[in-house]
């Protein structure tokens, strides 16, 4: 059984103390979902105060947006993945579109970042997705098989399988423009099979794969009712309590 995750990504969005409030009202509404694991990705600062919001509910952990890909040293004002799991933080964003687009993330700093990860313990929430024009002459598949060939599949299976994948079309991020269900199933089967392909079918498996792009309380039980896709990173809609247990409901 694969599990089912729900990430709240909430990049660079609240204060400090809207933010507690914000982990406080999902908290208090959050009934009946024990077998769903939700992770709060709040801006990094937050992190050791929301580990400690957390601590009584199981099923709720919390992780870093990003992570440097050095171990340590003189990189003023970056984050080590080692920094990250001290202050209780159990799962690292990796390789979000707006980090390798925005910060020109190369797949071999990726690589890296994932390996630092996984040293720390940290499991890495590591992102694909084609942009627009690949979706329009029908690369799509081509685009995604590539970025996992230039990151994770260079991985051995041991540490393949610690991961988590999040496929999330370019195209479809803070657009309000969802894949639709046969879209995301398609792509998410695509990539299981080439787990396969790669690894084998037990790794293909048990390797949970959520949606992401303009995922809210309205799709995401359509999304989430398809074969392949194990949940969701949700951007925009995690920043509403109700909007958020709404979609933790629609398994
Ligand atoms: P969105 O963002 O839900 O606002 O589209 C998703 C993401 O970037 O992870």
């Amino acid at each position: 059984m694969r599990k089912k995750i729900v990430a709240a990504n909430w990049k660079m969005n609240k204060t400090l103390q809207e933010g507690e409030a914000l982990v406080k009202s999902i908290l208090s509404g959050s009934t009946n979902s024990e077998d769903i694991t939700k992770i709060i990705f709040p801006p990094s600062l937050f992190i050791p105060d929301f580990v400690s919001l957390v601590k009584e509910n199981a099923s709720f952990s919390v992780g870093a947006q990003n992570c440097y890909h050095t171990e340590v040293g003189a990189f003023t004002g970056e984050i080590s993945a080692s920094a990250i799991a001290s202050c209780g933080a159990k799962y690292v964003i990796i390789g979000h579109s707006e980090r390798r687009e925005y910060f020109k993330e190369t797949p071999q700093q990726l690589l890296t970042k994932i390996q630092l990860a996984l040293i720390h313990g940290l499991t890495p929430v590591f992102c694909v997705g084609e942009k627009l024009p690949d979706r329009k002459s029908n690369h799509y598949f081509s685009a995604v098989k590539q970025q996992l060939s230039d990151v994770v599949f260079l991985l051995p299976e041991e540490m393949f399988s610690k991961l988590i994948l999040a496929y999330e079309p370019v195209w479809a991020i803070g657009t309000g423009e969802t894949a639709t269900p046969e879209q995301a199933q398609e792509m998410h089967a695509f990539i299981r099979f080439a787990i396969e392909e790669k690894y084998n079918k037990d790794v293909a498996k048990q390797i949970s794969v959520l949606y992401g792009g303009s995922c809210n309380a309205k799709n995401a039980k359509e999304l989430f009712a398809c074969a392949d896709v194990d949940g969701g990173l949700i951007g925009g809609a995690s920043l509403v309590a109700e909007d958020f247990l709404q979609i933790v409901n629609s398994f």
